[in-house]
């Protein structure tokens, strides 16, 4: 499987920078054939960055989007609207999104679901709290968040997802989990797509990246496990030199 190496710049960066850091990761990683490097600079930032990576082997995603097609949503963004500023992936259902948005599972299910039928490919974050896993949630948290986040939806679509374990005890904290915690949890997830969404979503094929603390120091250990397929590096990417260490792992 072709391993992910994804940036989520959250709210950082202006188009100016964001721009300046893509025509780097341009320069130098415009062909890369054997990863997919995606970025997901901030909204304002979309239509710039879509220009300069535009040709390459490079991947755009947007950070989040609203759940329905247009309407009276005072500051949202639709499916629509990140299409047509370029954008392939969009994150949805991040820690963040949940924790500081009050985003639930039906919200997320919406979006996956709006998400296909505008033809973007969802990058679909789940992870249990440190409470949670303290409690020896985890792995009924993680199948909670696929199976209603992924409510109704076509085993030939559950392909199309890149799935993303997030332990939110490991995200921006420094803390990352072990390689065997993280290796553990993805080969839960992927147990769980089998038993939801039977052998057609093709569990094994699946893309199931790591996201929390991934660095240039660990991100190698991450790797070299068999079901951790990629990584979705927040802080570490908002430097182009740590980025690319990252992505030459
Ligand atoms: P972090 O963020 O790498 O800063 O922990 C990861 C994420 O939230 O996607």
């Amino acid at each position: 499987m072709k391993p992910i190496i994804a940036a989520n710049w959250k709210m950082n960066k202006t188009v100016g920078e964001s721009v300046l850091f893509a025509e780097r990761l341009s320069n130098e990683f415009a062909k890369m054939e054997d990863k997919d490097i995606i970025i997901a600079p901030p909204f304002t930032a979309l239509h710039s960055v879509a220009a300069v990576l535009k040709g390459s082997a490079l991947h755009l995603s947007a950070q989040n989007m609203h759940w329905d097609e247009k309407g009276a949503y005072t500051g949202e963004i639709s499916a629509g609207m990140l299409i047509d500023v370029g954008c392939e992936y969009v994150i949805i259902g991040h820690s963040e999104r949940r924790n500081l948005f009050a985003e639930k599972d039906e919200y997320i299910n919406q979006k996956i679901k709006t998400a296909f039928k505008m033809n973007l490919k969802p990058i679909f974050c789940i992870g249990e709290t440190l409470n949670e896993r303290n409690l020896e949630k985890t792995f009924e948290i993680l199948r909670r968040q696929i199976k209603e986040g992924l409510n109704n939806i076509l085993s030939d679509d559950i392909k199309r997802i890149v799935f993303a374990y997030e332990p939110v005890w490991a995200i921006g904290t420094g803390k990352t989990a072990t390689a065997q915690q993280a290796e553990e949890a993805h080969r839960y997830i992927r147990k769980a797509i089998i038993d939801l969404f039977g052998k057609d979503a093709g569990a094994n094929n699946i893309r199931i990246i790591y996201g929390g603390s991934v660095n240039q120091e660990n991100i190698a250990g991450l790797m070299d496990q068999p079901d951790i397929n990629g990584a979705l590096v927040g802080g570490a990417s908002l430097n182009f030199e740590s980025f690319a260490k990252i992505i030459n792992f």
